[in-house]
């Protein structure tokens, strides 16, 4: 998910290019206002920590764009192209380590197992909203 830092400064484009261009493949994709009850829910997690409500505050603060994206190993490669969760100490070339600064804004969200993919997914979409498509470069992208 691009989180509303992202999308307020532009960078909505670069994000789906770097996983894009790494061989991931979109399934599901939408810019939207989120309501509080699903920011509580997707980071509920972190209810007990003090930057909680701050989260909360800031995910509903402006347009998210969330995203489903297929591949092998797609999870742990994704977390790898996001970066560490505080900007400042994450490598350079990653996103976060190449755009961000501060810990509340670091301007993307990627799900940190499958099993928590799969209850996001199912928080954020619809099943008619994943498209299921077989893209035809595959063959190059996989032995
Ligand atoms: P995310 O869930 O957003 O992908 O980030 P993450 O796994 O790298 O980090 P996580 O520990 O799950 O924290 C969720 C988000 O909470 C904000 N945070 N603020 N002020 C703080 O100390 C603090 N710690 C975490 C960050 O925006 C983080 O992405
Ligand atoms: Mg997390």
């Amino acid at each position: 998910m691009v989180k509303p830092d992202g999308v307020q400064r532009n960078l909505v484009g670069e994000v789906i290019r770097r996983l894009e261009a790494k061989g991931f493949t979109l399934v599901g994709l939408k810019l939207m206002n989120v309501p509080r009850e699903l920011a509580e829910h997707h980071y509920d997690v972190h209810k007990e920590r003090p930057f909680f409500a701050g989260l909360v505050e800031f995910i509903t603060s402006a347009p998210v764009v969330a995203t489903v994206w297929e591949g092998d190993g797609v999870v742990a490669a994704a977390r790898k192209i996001i970066g560490a969760t505080n900007p400042l100490t994450a490598e350079l070339g990653t996103i976060r380590g190449d755009y961000g600064i501060s810990i509340g804004r670091n301007l993307i969200h990627g799900s940190d197992a499958t099993e928590t993919a799969q209850r996001e997914i199912s928080l954020w979409f619809k099943e008619e909203e994943l498209v299921n498509w077989q893209p035809t470069i595959t063959p190059w992208l996989y032995e």
